[in-house]
């Protein structure tokens, strides 16, 4: 070493003290050691022998008051004269010493006195592997992308090593991983630093963070190393799709069912996170109007309803549906809706036809209708049955699916039930099941079945006597219980004999009114009763009819007197019953006996005595008419006792006839002679016999002879006619009727009854009138019976009327 450059150095450091040594730096003996150390010795250790180094004993040392001086503060080393060694006294850290400075030493001074000696050593340390590798910081966070792109560059933190050389940092080492490689470089100054380069891509889904750690080593033996750990992010991409976790979901939806009906919910995952994981959901919007039906929560996925589904229009729905997330990413899948029918279309009937009339002799099984019947349900819902809903005499028969014929299942009755509303429902087999009803008004037509029929089997009437032609008896009235038509009733008169002349003689019917009329005046005495048969028949065809017996019964009159049948009231002779003198006090004189055509209290006979020679003596029985004695007859009587008897009947008012008995009191017939002059002296009566019997003749020589001019005419006006009129056989006479006489002469009919009669051949269609007014008439004497005549008129015009119009009425 270059002394002038140690003065330099040690003028430097301790300037005033080096000032004094240079004085006496002529005279100073000087030596330099050197000695090679390592680092951190313990204290006291050996570094050199400087004793010996130098050559001195120790001795010297002793007396030369050998000392280190040095500029330092902290003297590391110290100088056993003892020994003539130097020694460690404090810790030498090279690093602390010269940092990164190499080589490193320390130099001092070793001063002996008397003589002067300055002996220069220099301590040079060694260094020693006695410091890791060391990071700043334990940790280190790292976020990086997953999109990052391979070769992507990380720089490292840098470890740091105080020792040099070899003990200092050589290399870093990257734990295992399979993103990362490491690479070692070194910066200007020679500092070695690590980068990471990405090698193979990262994926935050599968490997969100990844730990690492970065090891510094040092070249030292043993080698020291410092650890960091770095805690990789790896931040989102939007890298992924969203997934359906069903291709296809499946669910069900009743019809009908309200808004707000939840359907399924669906579920899409995104295997990205945070915003780029958020998904929404939504409806395809290409499939027309299933979005009007559907909703999709956006967020939740849960698919409800918020339309109609109506499983008759859309049986099953197919939704697609999206999810997207925030980068526009998509997934797709479908919800398969089947709609499940529900009971909610009620069966319709459709009538293919209907005949809403039927006659009621159609047999059972006779077709009145199809009805076809649909139900827009399905299934259960829609299988329909059809029934009748009355208890009515038709039934309902399906013979194809769906079709049904409605039939009559009895005979049908017109006259009891003539219409019927058949209620058809029609019900399907859902639950709660549904019905509709069809009404069928059919109208039962009528055939005709049913006869008229007579409330009464028998009708009869009474009418007295006398009666006024024309006037009406009864009125008959049958019923038919079919209807227009076949109830259209005509009474019609059965031909039948009454005494031989033809019923219609006497009685005639209307025929549309059935009032029966009399045509004639009955006399009781000659008919008592009138039965007869009348037909009623309807109009049907064929016609049915039915009979019904009517009894007119005439009733009696008042209009006989008693005819005294005795005694026998002759004119000239003088018939007198005998009373001998002797007769008894109720003697049996004789008995009135009379009668009375008419029948009842008309013909009930009373006999009073009227006028009497001696009314003491005889006594009239009232009841039949005996005329006894009431007193003894004695001599002192007449012989010729006259008694007139007055016959009454017990009619209103009532009739009489009197007779007069002769009563002669005596034994025997001579008596009686004798006493005859004196009933000749009933001149009064006499006379009256005598001009009785000159008409008599007189009437009797009349009529013979008018019989003989007639029977004449007759034959000669036959004889003629037959030459003029061939076609008519009947004589025609002009003929005044004669005046209605009873022949008895007591009891006359006090009128003259002049009527006309128009008959047709059709008597249901005639009206028959009857006139007052007397015409000329004309008397037809049919041959083939005589005495029987027929009056009817034939100058005036009798006009009938007819359905047809007016006609001439032909003459039977
Ligand atoms: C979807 O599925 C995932 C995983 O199975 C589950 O965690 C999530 O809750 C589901 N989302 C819905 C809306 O159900
Ligand atoms: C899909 O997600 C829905 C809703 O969370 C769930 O109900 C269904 O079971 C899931 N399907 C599968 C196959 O996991
Ligand atoms: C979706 O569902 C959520 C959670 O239930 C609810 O809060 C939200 O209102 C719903 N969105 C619609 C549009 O209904
Ligand atoms: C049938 O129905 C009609 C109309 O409702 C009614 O006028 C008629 O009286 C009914 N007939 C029967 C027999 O019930
Ligand atoms: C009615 O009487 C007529 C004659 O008396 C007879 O021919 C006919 O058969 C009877 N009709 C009935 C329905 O009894």
């Amino acid at each position: 070493m270059d002394f002038g450059i140690y003065i330099f150095r040690t003028l430097k450091w301790r300037f005033g003290y080096s000032l004094l040594l240079l004085l006496f730096l002529n005279h100073i003996t000087s030596a330099q050691i050197r000695y090679s150390i390592p680092e951190e010795m313990k204290k006291g250790s050996l570094v050199g022998n400087v004793a010996s180094d130098l050559g001195l004993n120790m001795q010297r040392l002793r007396a030369g008051r050998a000392r280190i001086v040095t500029g330092e503060n902290v003297q590391y080393t110290e100088l056993k004269t003892d020994k003539g060694i130097l020694a460690v006294k404090e810790r030498i850290d090279r690093e602390r010493l010269c940092g990164e400075l190499t080589p490193c030493s320390f130099s001092f001074d070793v001063i002996l006195e008397n003589p002067m000696e300055l002996h220069h050593v220099t301590v040079e340390v060694l260094d020693i592997n006695d410091n890791s590798p060391s990071f700043h910081q334990h940790d280190m966070q790292l976020t990086i992308g997953e999109s990052a792109a391979p070769g992507a560059r990380f720089v490292l933190p840098t470890a740091n090593d105080p020792d040099v050389g070899v003990n200092g940092l050589q290399d870093y080492n990257l734990s295992p991983n399979e993103h990362f490689v490491l690479k070692t470089l070194s910066n200007s100054e020679g500092r070695k630093y690590a980068e990471m380069v990405l090698e193979k891509p990262l994926d935050r889904e599968r490997c969100p963070s990844i730990s690492l750690k970065l090891i510094a080593v040092d070249g030292g033996a043993p080698q020291k190393s410092g650890t960091v750990n770095i805690d990789i992010t790896v931040l989102d991409a939007n890298d992924n799709s969203p997934v359906f976790n069903q291709s296809v979901y499946k669910a069900t939806v009743m019809e009908n069912a309200p808004r707000g009906t939840y359907i399924i919910t669906v579920n899409a995952t995104d295997a990205d996170s945070g915003s780029n994981g958020l998904i929404y959901y939504s409806i395809s919007k290409m499939q027309g109007k299933i979005d009007s039906i559907f909703e999709i929560n956006k967020t939740t996925g849960v698919i409800y309803l918020v339309g109609q589904v109506d499983y008759e229009t859309a049986k099953k729905f197919e939704i697609r549906i999206e999810a997207t997330d925030q980068g526009a990413l998509t997934d797709s899948s479908k919800v398969m809706v089947d709609v499940i029918d529900v009971n909610d279309n009620p069966p319709i009937i459709n009538v293919m036809s209907f005949t809403s009339l039927v006659t009621e002799d159609s047999p059972p099984g006779t077709t009145i209708g199809i009805i076809n019947v649909k139900d827009h349900d399905s299934g259960d819902n829609g299988r329909v049955n059809c029934k009748i809903e009355q208890n009515a005499p038709f039934k309902i028969k399906s013979n194809l699916r769906n079709y049904y014929t409605l039939v009559t299942d009895a005979l049908l009755d017109r006259e009891s039930i003539s219409e019927y509303n058949i209620t058809v429902v029609a019900i399907d087999s859902g639950f709660p099941s549904l019905s509709t009803k069809k009404t069928f008004h059919l109208k039962v037509s009528d055939v005709n079945d049913n006869a008229p029929v007579f409330p009464q089997a028998v009708y009869s009437a009474t009418i007295a006597e006398n009666n006024a032609p024309g006037v009406s008896l009864l009125t008959l009235r049958a019923q038919d219980p079919d209807e227009h038509q076949n109830a259209r009733i005509s009474y019609i008169l059965e031909v039948n004999d009454i005494g031989g002349s033809p019923i219609s003689e006497y009685v005639s019917v209307s025929a549309e009114s059935g009032v029966i009329h009399a045509l004639r005046s009955f006399d009781y005495e000659q008919i008592k009763q009138l039965p007869f048969v009348v037909k009623a028949q309807d109009g049907g065809s064929p016609p049915l009819s039915s009979n019904v017996t009517v009894k007119v019964v005439i009733q009696d009159q008042n209009d006989n007197p008693p005819q005294v049948l005795y005694p026998v009231q002759t004119g000239g002779s003088v018939v007198a019953e005998m009373v001998p003198p002797s007769a008894d006090v109720g003697y049996l004189v004789t008995k009135v006996v009379a009668v009375d055509v008419d029948s009842g209290q008309n013909a009930w006979l009373s006999y009073k005595l009227h006028k009497a020679t001696d009314r003491a003596l005889f006594e009239v029985g009232l009841q039949n008419g005996e005329i006894r004695t009431v007193r003894q007859v004695s001599d002192k009587d007449a012989v010729k006792q006259r008694l007139t008897v007055i016959v009454e009947d017990n009619g209103q008012p009532s009739r009489s006839a009197t007779v007069v008995v002769n009563v002669a009191v005596a034994d025997s017939f001579p008596e009686v002679l004798s006493g005859l002059t004196d009933f000749a002296q009933d001149k009064e009566y006499n006379d009256n016999l005598t001009f009785y019997l000159v008409l008599a003749l007189a009437v009797v020589s009349f009529l013979f002879i008018t019989c003989l001019v007639v029977i004449i005419s007759v034959k000669i006006y036959r004889w003629r006619q037959s030459r003029v009129l061939y076609h008519s056989n009947l004589p025609v006479i002009p003929y005044y009727p004669p005046r209605y006489s009873d022949t008895l002469g007591t009891g006359t009919l006090p009128h003259v009854y002049n009527y006309e009669v128009c008959r047709t051949t059709d008597s249901r269609k005639s009206d028959c009138k009857f006139g007052r007014a007397a015409s000329q008439n004309v008397l037809i004497m049919d041959p083939s019976s005589t005495g029987t005549m027929q009056r009817i008129q034939s100058e005036k015009t009798c006009f009938c009327r007819q359905s047809t119009g007016w006609r001439l009425p032909s003459t039977q």
